[in-house]
């Protein structure tokens, strides 16, 4: 693992005991209904096989078991606590349907090719050291016809959303954040994890350079979050 991806990791270990609390707080939940979004430009089959990359303590997993609780549901992440965190979680809510947590690489997903129905990514991809590897397997592992939804943070065409923006996630983020998530250094870190990410153009580029079809971009939140949305 390079340098970049260590010290992701290392971050996200410390802030995962309040993620979910700063996180709350942060969006004001209205992640929540992007979140729903996401699950239903998936459109997964009914009982079927569906991986969340880069899960987190399992916002999108949890989303998912609600949109079908017949659904198989696989999160995969490479930080430990934040697995911690998402299996806590799971056995509070429903241990009848629990979903799997494993520990892994999005650039080497330790699945077999085409053993998905669905996959998703939530908030993830700026962190991610290698964006094509990363939408790459994400291909593989999706059976030819499913679709991979990827929902986060985008840079806003117009000018005033992108000042307003820049207003909350340069300056709000990191100040919250660092008082609620109990690290400033993180919360400095994670607004300019934007700054160098490709624009939400540029990112269906990379889909398709994946070798993703009828790559499509929803904009919503005021054109902040995009949503891209890949056919394998
Ligand atoms: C901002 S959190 C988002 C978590 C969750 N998806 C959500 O929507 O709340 C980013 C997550 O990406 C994970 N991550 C970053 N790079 C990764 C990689 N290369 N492989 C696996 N997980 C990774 C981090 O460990 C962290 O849990």
């Amino acid at each position: 693992m390079n340098q970049k991806a260590l010290y992701v990791r290392e971050m996200f270990a410390a802030i995962a005991p309040r993620y979910d609390r700063a996180n709350r707080l942060l969006t004001a939940g209205v992640d929540e209904a992007w979140r729903r979004r996401a699950v239903g430009e998936l459109a997964a089959p009914r009982g079927g096989r569906v991986a969340d990359l880069c899960c987190g303590t399992g916002d999108l997993v949890f989303h998912l078991l609600r949109s079908d609780p017949e659904l198989h549901v696989t999160g995969v992440d490479f930080t430990a606590p934040m697995l911690d965190g998402a299996r806590a979680r799971a056995l509070k809510a429903d241990p009848a349907r629990r979903a799997v947590f494993l520990e892994g690489d999005v650039t080497a997903l330790p699945f077999p090719d085409a053993s998905f129905d669905g996959a998703t990514m939530g908030f993830s991809m700026r962190n991610v050291v290698d964006v094509v590897g990363a939408l790459r397997e994400a291909r593989r592992i999706l059976r030819p016809g499913a679709r991979f939804v990827n929902l986060d943070v985008t840079k806003p065409a117009n000018p005033l959303v992108k000042r307003l923006f820049g207003l909350y996630f340069y300056g709000v983020v990191p100040l919250v954040g660092g008082l609620v998530g109990g690290s400033k250094t993180a919360y400095r870190y994670l607004p300019n994890s934007l700054t160098n990410f490709p624009d939400a153009d540029g990112l269906a580029e990379r889909f398709r350079t994946a070798g993703f079809r009828e790559v499509r971009t929803i904009r919503l939140g005021m054109g902040a979050i995009a949503l891209h949305v890949g056919i394998a």
